[in-house]
């Protein structure tokens, strides 16, 4: 006698929706393969806490945060960086530059009487503002849980006392020829960080980096991961767009404007090869500027930590 034995078989079938950031795979000194595109926010008409300019890539898809604040504590516009900072954006980033005062000339006599005094709580409320106001203001995905803040000179202090007030929104910190009376006391948990000098400004005068308030100072109180460089016959005004270049050499020394285009290059992919490693994930892209042999300018100082094998975290 035959029995029929039922089998049951079930299928999952499992559909996994991975949140992917776009990752650059190409060189970083390299310029980036995407196009971007550009937002001016304002104060009054789209209320935001602060001016702030957006470049981001126009390609729909999902990418980490730059969020960016120039010289004097922010109130060096940010329109004096676009064009280093929309190169930074077409390697995979969506880069927000804020002015802490917009138009500062206009408001001269605040400008000094506040003593470049900031609120750094509006620092935090624009990125409270930008999460929601951006929806929908392009294809590109922000990925808010990956934070990287980037800054060029005072507008470090700033960033520095940010840090130390609250650290848990950013994964890492970039600080271009930073300038902080505050870099005194070690900070305690500090994120991966890249400090970053330039000969010029160390060393002839009128001298816009100072010792003891600059990036060594910085990597000092820093602990690991942390790398630190220096380039020699650059300068603190070389970062900005041409235009302001000019106006800003007036006051810091000054460098050959014939070598601009190379600076510029050369300043994109050392931001972009630190925020490829901490905010795409992509672990070899570190090797542009921790290995010196693969760094297109000359250096005359470079100090690397960035294994941590001694320390508990990991890069
Ligand atoms: C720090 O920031 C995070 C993220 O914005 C927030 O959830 C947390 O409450 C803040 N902590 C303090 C002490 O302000
Ligand atoms: C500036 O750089 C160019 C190209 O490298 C060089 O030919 C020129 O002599 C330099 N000028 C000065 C003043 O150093
Ligand atoms: C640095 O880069 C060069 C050229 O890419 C390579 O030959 C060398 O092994 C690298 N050094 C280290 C320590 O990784």
């Amino acid at each position: 006698m035959q029995t029929c034995v039922c089998v049951c078989v079930c299928v999952c079938v499992c559909v996994c929706v991975w949140i992917s950031i776009y990752v650059d795979h190409g060189d970083p000194y390299d310029y980036g393969k995407l196009p971007v595109g550009d937002l001016t926010i304002t104060k009054i008409t789209d209320r935001s806490p602060m001016h702030t300019v957006a470049h981001f890539p126009l390609l729909a898809e999902e990418y980490p945060v730059v969020y960016f604040i120039g010289g004097l504590n922010g109130y060096m516009l940010v329109e004096w960086y676009t064009d280093v900072l929309r190169m930074v954006a077409a390697h995979g980033f969506v880069v927000f530059g804020v002015d802490y005062k917009f138009p500062v000339f206009d408001d001269a006599e605040h400008f000094i009487k506040h003593n470049f005094q900031q609120d750094v709580e509006l620092f935090f409320k624009e990125i409270d503002f930008l999460k929601e106001f951006m929806e929908n203001k392009m294809s590109a995905k922000p990925v808010w849980n990956k934070i990287a803040l980037v800054c060029h000179s005072a507008g470090c202090d700033c960033f520095l006392r940010m840090l130390r007030m609250n650290a848990t929104e950013f994964t890492s910190a970039i600080f271009l020829e930073p300038f902080s009376i505050d870099a005194l006391d070690p900070m305690p948990d500090p994120i991966p960080a890249l400090m970053y000098g330039t000969q010029l400004a160390e060393e002839v005068a009128p001298k816009c980096s100072l010792p003891e308030t600059d990036f060594n100072q910085f990597y000092k109180i820093w602990k690991c991961p942390r790398i630190a460089l220096e380039v020699a016959d650059f300068g603190h005004c070389d970062i900005m767009n041409q235009q302001y270049w000019k106006v800003c050499t007036d006051i810091c020394a000054r460098s050959n404007e014939t070598r601009l285009d190379e600076y510029h290059r050369f300043i994109q992919g050392a931001i972009s090869s630190f925020l490829m490693t901490t905010l795409q994930g992509r672990q070899d892209a570190i090797t542009y500027i921790s290995n010196i042999t693969n760094v297109p300018v000359k250096l005359i100082e470079h100090q690397t930590d960035w294994n941590c094998i001694h320390s508990k975290r990991n890069p």
